[in-house]
């Protein structure tokens, strides 16, 4: 029996590692360098404003936080939210050397009293441990910071394609009580394609409270891949606000999967107006659509932005069968997931045999 204690710590610690290489980031196969937008799943730590959140991750504009979560877009930064409440963050995404993680962003101050502990597992809730704050901020010593040093906070996420369509990888906080199956069904996956993006042999593995790589389908685009927002990935059933702010993006799967982009008609904060969001040679502005003729209609459709330009093209789309490629099989090669719970399981049993030799 005696054998029984050590076994369990042994195998928690075990588990503990994997959670930990879990949260390092997702995998992320694409060449470093790339670039992505994500999202990420934060329980607030202490009941705050919309505002405090949207400083706090570095979110450029209240709008994006609002869009994210489906908010009106004219609800106040002085809006309460209550602790443990689940907000959506959007945040750059940058692969690097097989791993993604955010883009140099946030960065977070450091205030009287602070820790790296704190920081990761208090202020930003866990989603990141504090090794890797360290990691990539090149700290030497973990119990030296100083008063005002910037952190790079390195969020996990990634801009892989998934079953060969570009997806959107939210890092999804798993609720206790939820299993792989279900999480696949809420968000449109295949159980088969989480395990495997997540390194997983066996569903049992998931963990309460952990970050799970869940990719979202997206609607097409015709975003360049010069653009600033290239790949400009939204997805079902939210909203998007790129190009400064000056257009608005929306994804609706019964759109056939066609991302929906017109002029947000905002004034930007310098005064500065928006640049033309119309068609070349056309008095298209950008959504503007076609009466349908058969199945076929043109589209005054968003094709992304550089410097102070907007590229729109006049695209034709049909609004009858879903868009070629992009049928809804979600037949994901399955395989047989990665080695890590094997592996884990070795190393648990090896260290329980150890141990055991030493006892
Ligand atoms: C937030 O907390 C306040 C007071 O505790 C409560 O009245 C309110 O309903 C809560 N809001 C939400 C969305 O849970
Ligand atoms: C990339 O990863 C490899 C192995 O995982 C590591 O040896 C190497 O130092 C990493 N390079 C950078 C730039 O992080
Ligand atoms: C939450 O509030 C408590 C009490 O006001 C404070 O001590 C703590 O530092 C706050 N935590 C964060 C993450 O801001
Ligand atoms: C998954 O793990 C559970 C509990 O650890 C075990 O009962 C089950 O047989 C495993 N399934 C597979 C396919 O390995
Ligand atoms: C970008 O798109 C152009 C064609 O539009 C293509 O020739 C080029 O190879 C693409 N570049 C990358 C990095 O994918
Ligand atoms: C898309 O999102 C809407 C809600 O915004 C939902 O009702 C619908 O079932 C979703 N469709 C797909 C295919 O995910
Ligand atoms: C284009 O859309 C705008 C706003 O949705 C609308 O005011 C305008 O009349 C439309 N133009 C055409 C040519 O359909
Ligand atoms: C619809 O578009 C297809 C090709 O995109 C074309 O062959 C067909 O003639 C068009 N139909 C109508 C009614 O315009
Ligand atoms: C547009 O951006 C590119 C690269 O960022 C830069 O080289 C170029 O000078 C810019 N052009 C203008 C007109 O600002
Ligand atoms: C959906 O795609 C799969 C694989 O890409 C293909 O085998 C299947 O025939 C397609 N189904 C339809 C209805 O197009
Ligand atoms: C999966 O594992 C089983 C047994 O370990 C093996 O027989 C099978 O070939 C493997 N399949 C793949 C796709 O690796």
């Amino acid at each position: 029996m005696r054998t029984f204690f050590p076994a369990l710590i042994l195998l928690c610690s075990v588990f503990s590692v994997q959670l930990t290489a879990q949260t390092l980031g997702f995998r992320c196969t694409n060449p470093s360098t790339t670039t992505c937008n994500s999202l990420i799943d934060y329980r607030l730590p202490n009941t705050t404003t919309l505002a405090a959140v949207d400083d706090l991750f570095d979110i450029k504009n209240l709008r994006s936080l609002l869009a994210a979560n489906n908010l009106p877009i004219d609800t106040p930064g002085t809006k309460t939210v209550n602790a443990s409440e689940i907000l959506k963050i959007p945040f750059p995404c940058l692969c690097r050397n097989g791993t993604g993680i955010s883009n140099h962003r946030p960065v977070y101050t450091v205030v009287p009293d602070d820790g790296l502990y704190h920081i990761a597992a208090e202020v930003f809730s866990g989603l990141v441990i504090y090794q890797q704050i360290q990691n990539v901020n090149g700290i030497p010593d973990e119990n030296k910071i100083s008063i005002g040093q910037e952190l790079w906070i390195p969020l996990p996420c990634s801009c892989d394609d998934v079953d060969g369509q570009a997806a959107l990888h939210f890092g999804h906080l798993v609720a206790a009580g939820s299993t792989v199956a279900g999480i696949a069904e809420e968000f449109d996956t295949t159980e088969s394609t989480l395990l495997e993006l997540n390194g997983m042999s066996n569903s049992s593995q998931l963990m309460a409270d952990s970050i799970l790589d869940v990719p979202l389908k997206v609607c097409t685009t015709i975003v360049r891949n010069d653009s600033m927002d290239y790949p400009l990935l939204v997805p079902n059933g939210t909203q998007t606000f790129t190009a400064n702010g000056c257009v608005r993006c929306q994804c609706d799967a019964a759109n056939n999967w066609i991302l929906n982009c017109e002029s947000s008609g905002i004034i930007r904060p310098n005064g500065q107006t928006c640049p033309s969001t119309q068609c070349p040679g056309t008095a298209f502005d950008l959504g503007n659509t076609t009466a349908d003729s058969g199945c076929n209609r043109s589209r005054c459709a968003y094709g992304g932005y550089r410097n102070n330009t907007i590229y729109t093209d006049l695209t034709q789309e049909s609004t009858c069968s879903p868009p070629g490629g992009s049928n809804n099989s979600n037949g994901s090669p399955s395989g047989n997931g990665s080695n890590g719970f094997r592996w884990s399981f070795i190393l648990g049993v090896s260290l329980i045999v150890l141990h055991h030799l030493r006892w």
